[in-house]
Formats: C-alpha cells, structure tokens, sequence
C-alpha cells in the first residue's frame, strides 16, 4: 500500500494526454503571447487583495506592511520559479496537481489539488465578499441604499456584536435584521449574486477574449497608478508624511507601530494579495511558447504587482493613520472620503473599477476550478462527472456547477476573516509542496529556447544560511528563542496578579474571563462591566491593560512556537542538502514559504488540519481505489 500511495504519473504520458484532443483541454489553439499571459497574470493577482484586505494588513501592522510585501514577493518568485521548471517540463494545464503527480506522487498530488479548492473557490468567497462593498459602496455613492443586513455576511455580523465591535454599520446589520424565530437573517446578498453570475458565465462558456481581459487589466492599472498618483500628491502636499512614523500604544513612534510581530499578524492579506502568478500555469496549452514565457511571464507579472502594493501601502498609510483601517473594507475608496483626503471623483471612480477588477478575478479563479477538477477526475482521482462537457456549452458544466456552489454556499456562513487565513494558509502549503516537489525531480540537461531553472548547489550555501540565522538570532534577539516556551497559564497568572496585586484566587477567574472572551464566547465590554463591578475603576483599566496583552501572549506563543518548529525543519533541511546536494532555488522557496506560515496562527492551522484530513478520507474512500494507476 505505501508504495503504490507515492506511485506517480508518468511525465511522456502526462504531456501525451495534453496533446490528444479526446482529453478536453488538448488541441487548444497556442495563440497567447508573454505579453498576454502577464496581462492574465495580473489579472487574477491584482483585486481583493490590493482593493480590500490591505486595509486589514495596513491596521495590523502600519507602514511597516511594505516590509511584508518585499519579504512575500522574494516567496512568491521563488516559488515562481519552480512553477516555471514543472511549467518548462510539463507545459500541460493543470498547475501544480499536474506537477505533485510527476514529482511527489499521487498522495501527494491529492492532497495539493485538495488544497487547491481553497485556493480557487474558497480564495473567490473572500473576493466575493470584497466585491460586494465597493458594489454597495458605489450604490450608495449614486443614491442607492441596501439595508445593511442585506449586505452584511452573518457572522461577521455576529462576531462584532460579540466582540464589541465599535462599527456602527455592522452592529446595525444586526439589530436590524429581520427574525425568523431566533434566527436573524443577516446575509450578503450582492456577493451571493455575483457568485451565480459568473457560475452562469462560465458553465455558458464566456468566449475568453484577449482583447476583452487585456483591456481590463489596462483599466485596473490605470486607476490604480491614479490612485497613487493623486493619493501619493496629498500625502506629501498636506504633509502627511508624519502618519509613515505613527505612535503606537505605548507612544513611541515607528515604522512597525505593533512591532514585527504585528507586522507578521497581516501575512494572510498580504500573501492573498499575490496569489494568481501562478494561475498562469493553466493556460500552458493556449500559449505559443509555455516554455519560455510563462516562466516570464509569471515574474513579470509579480514584479509589476509587488511594486504596485508597496506605493499602493506607501499612499494607504500616509494619507490616513494606520489606526483608521479598522473594519475597512473598501480602503482605496475610503482614503478619499470627505474625512480623509475629501476627493469626491475618486471615491467615485475607484469603487467602480474595483467592481471590474474584482470580476476579472472571480472569472479566473472560477473558470481555473473546474479545469483542476477535471485533470484530477481523468486520473480517476473524481468521479467521472467532473471531466464531462455539456454537449451545447462544451464547458466542464457539472464541475462549474459544483464550484458555484462550494463558492457560494459558504457565503452564508462564513466571514472575510475566515476565509482569508484559510484561503492563504492552504496556498502556502500548496506552494512548499510545489517547491519541494522542484528538489526531487531529476535535474535535466540545459535546453536552449526553453526555462531552465539555474542550479546552484545548496550542499555548503543552505546550511550555512540555516546556522548562520540561528547564530545572528541567538546574538541579537536573545529573547527569540528562550520566551518562546516559557509561557505557561500559570505564569501569565502570576504575572497578572503582580502587576495589579491582588490575590491570585481573583486573577484566576479574571483568566477564566480573558479566555471565554478570546474565545468569542463573552464580549470585550461585557468582561469590562463585570471587571468594574467587581473591582474599582482603577483595577478595571489594569485588567482591561492585562487582557490585552494576554491575548498578544496568546497570539505570540503560538508563532512562537511554530517558529520553534520552522527552525527545526530547516536544520533537517540543512542535514539533507549537505548529503544530497539540492539545489538553492527551490530550498529558498521552501524556505520562505514556511516561514510566511509562521505567521499563521494555531487556529488557522486546526481548521486547516481538519480539511486535510477530510480530504484524505475522500481520497482513501475513492480515489484510491478509481485512480487510472491503481
Ligand atoms: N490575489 C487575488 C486578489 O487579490 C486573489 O484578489
């Protein structure tokens, strides 16, 4: 059994299957040029992300964030790069499933596709979401009002109110929801709309014209330089320069006012705001010459965006403190409302191309489900319903349907929040696993005209970066390490206690309290009134002071500890590169994919582990047994 769970997929068979026309996606015709697969590039990568989660990465971690976007973007092109080497080898659709089934095997390659359905359908409910603010916000701007609990998803709704939320427009989503029983009936209908629009789009075949998409993603840019252009006028014109060095709690001034770990609490947003380079690798069969340009391709398009998102941080950040973004959702638009830079066109014009861009990446991602789905279905790794075409459409229609679904049915259930971490978290891994899979398959000879990933051998450089951190880490940051573990309940109970003397038999309840309310199970004000009441005014700001930095305690152990955990699977990786001699570029992808999941916390990586494991009981119900290599 475990050998045939590593079996793998012949690569002359795989490229054979791409050629022959009985297989679906083959015989399209080669007609895209760098120039348009960049364009596509940029189009799947540039939308929520820039238009709505840089909000969020802006409130976290301040001006700071650009750091952020620099370290993510090294990621990503590394990353691109062994896209590209599978690309150059296997230049079939069918992105890194297709790839993990060559290289890992197909367990692997399960469980990569399975991590691409939150890349492709859970990653377009965040920008479903997204879409529908700037859709409502510009619905507003033309006189149109949409009851806020119709425009509201339910637990978001639901998580303020408990929370404590101070945003007036969500807590009136939900007192003012209408009830069925006991249950409120708050939901985001726009972004359920647009969901069964596009689902419809693509199960009818939207012609995919260049020229159209081309032209949109010439839209998106424009505005998106305009915003930096006007945005970055007013920030240096009012001289708001001061907001790039804000004051943090504390009142000291900084670049990182919540510190690098702050910083880190924003990697979810900014890694979403890059994922869709490596969408590019479906259209291998329609490219003229997949093997050199969609290496390029990718990396211009990352290239072109990451210095789009450092000015577009650059602006955010000036124009309004960082402490504003709190629940924005539409920050591009909001940066130019009355209160902020005051300029009326834009808000306008900005909440209207960000309906488009966000469309153009709901079409990409919804029409790249599918085609996965029917690559793994042909492998018998699906059932076969998956790869069959409607007879009139010629559209992979049953999958299309089911994508639809699995987008828009979670809509009612889930918020922006969720979907962000779990849609990152599932990409990053995929990535590792993308990247890994670089470092096993055999090196080949070089071939002109075609990508060759450039071999550096790893066998002294990996190991010595790996040491070389630790001993930097150790020198410098003494306290990375060793504070790392020394978080226990009971010390946080001590420390409490301490700090407000009081007896430690009061501190434990207040604990008790600390966690029900991180939990979400009590609200922030309601732990507040009953701290009051049973300690005066004075105590009651000491606790408040107490709960929050337990709750960064809690957040910083668990990347903490997960850092602890990076450093050990680098040493590893260090021992293996010395005997086998890997090669750099990939190591690094490896490398600094793992490290972007530091950021993740315990949380994401439990709903994350229960996903995995459900889709290896799919696997072992039924792909094991269907698969063509069984
Ligand atoms: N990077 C894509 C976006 O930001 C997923 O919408």
């Amino acid at each position: 059994m475990s050998n045939s769970l590593f079996r793998r997929k012949d690569i002359s068979k795989i490229l054979a299957e791409g050629a022959d026309d009985t297989h679906g996606s083959g015989g399209l015709k080669r007609v895209l040029t760098v120039r348009d697969l960049t364009f596509f590039g940029i189009a799947a990568i540039l939308g929520a992300g820039s238009f709505s989660s840089l909000g969020f990465a802006v409130f976290n971690g301040g001006p700071g964030v650009v750091i952020l976007f620099i370290i993510t973007a090294i990621a990503c092109a590394f990353t691109a790069f062994c896209y590209s080497e599978f690309a150059s080898r296997i230049p079939v659709a069918g992105s890194a499933y297709t790839y993990a089934y060559a290289s890992f095997g197909e367990l692997f390659a399960w469980v990569i596709g399975w991590a691409l359905i939150m890349e492709y359908s859970i990653g377009n409910i965040y920008v479903a979401y997204s879409w529908s603010d700037y859709f409502t916000s510009f619905l507003e701007k033309v006189g149109f009002h949409i009851p806020a609990y119709l425009c509201t998803s339910y637990m978001e709704a639901k998580h303020a109110m408990e929370g404590g939320s101070t945003n007036n427009e969500i807590l009136a989503a939900w007192n003012n929801s209408p009830t069925i029983g006991s249950l409120r009936i708050v939901l985001d209908l726009p972004a359920i709309i647009i969901n069964i629009l596009i689902t419809y789009l693509v199960y009818r075949g939207v012609k995919e014209s260049k020229n159209f998409s081309n032209a949109m993603v010439v839209l998106k840019l424009a505005v998106v330089f305009l915003i930096i252009a006007v945005g970055g006028y007013y920030v240096l014109h009012n001289g708001l320069t001061t907001n790039w060095l804000p004051e943090n709690g504390n009142h000291i001034k900084s670049f990182m006012p919540n510190g690098f770990s702050g910083v880190m609490a924003a990697v979810a947003s900014v890694f979403f705001a890059y994922i869709g380079f490596d969408a590019v690798s479906v259209l291998a069969e329609e490219s003229k010459n997949p093997q050199r340009d969609l290496p390029k391709s990718m990396i211009y398009s990352l290239v072109i965006c990451t210095v789009i998102y450092i000015l577009l941080t650059l602006v955010l950040s000036g124009a309004v403190n960082y402490k504003n973004f709190d629940g924005v959702g539409d920050p591009l638009a909001f940066i130019f409302e009355p209160q902020n830079l005051d300029v009326g066109w834009m808000q306008f014009l900005v909440s209207i191309v960000a309906v488009v861009a966000m469309t153009s990446v709901l079409l990409v991602f919804q029409m790249g489900q599918p085609r996965i789905w029917m690559s793994m279905s042909r492998d018998g790794l699906l059932p076969p319903a998956f790869q069959k075409l409607h007879s009139k459409f010629k559209t992979p229609s049953f999958a299309t349907i089911v994508t639809g679904l699995v987008v828009g049915v979670p809509i009612l259930f889930t918020d922006k929040t969720f979907v962000l971490d779990f849609t990152s978290i599932a990409t990053l891994f995929a990535f590792v696993l993308v990247c890994g899979g670089v470092l096993l398959i055999p090196r080949k000879v070089k071939e002109t005209g075609k990508f060759n990933l450039p071999y550096v051998n790893g066998k002294y450089i990996f190991p010595a970066i790996v040491f070389g951190s630790i001993l930097l880490i150790s020198i410098f940051f003494k306290d990375y390490f060793p504070d790392k573990l020394n978080f226990t309940k009971e010390n946080s109970i001590d420390n409490v206690a301490k700090s407000i003397s009081v007896s430690n038999k009061d501190t434990v309840s207040v604990i008790q309290n600390i966690e029900q309310s991180i939990k979400g199970n009590i609200a922030l004000t309601t732990l507040q009134d009953s701290l009051a009441t049973k300690f005066n005014n004075t105590d009651k700001l000491n606790y408040t002071k107490k709960y929050i930095e337990s709750e960064n305690t809690t957040q910083s152990r668990t990347t903490k500890i997960s850092l602890i955990l990076f450093f050990i699977l680098m040493l590893m990786l260090a021992v293996f590169t010395f005997i086998k001699n890997y090669s750099l570029i990939p190591l690094l992808g490896v490398a600094s994919c793992l490290y972007l999941l530091t950021g993740m916390t315990l949380a994401n990586w439990l709903w994350f582990g229960a996903w995995l494991g459900i889709g290896l009981v799919v696997y072992f119900l039924y792909g094991y047994k269907k698969s063509k290599l069984a």
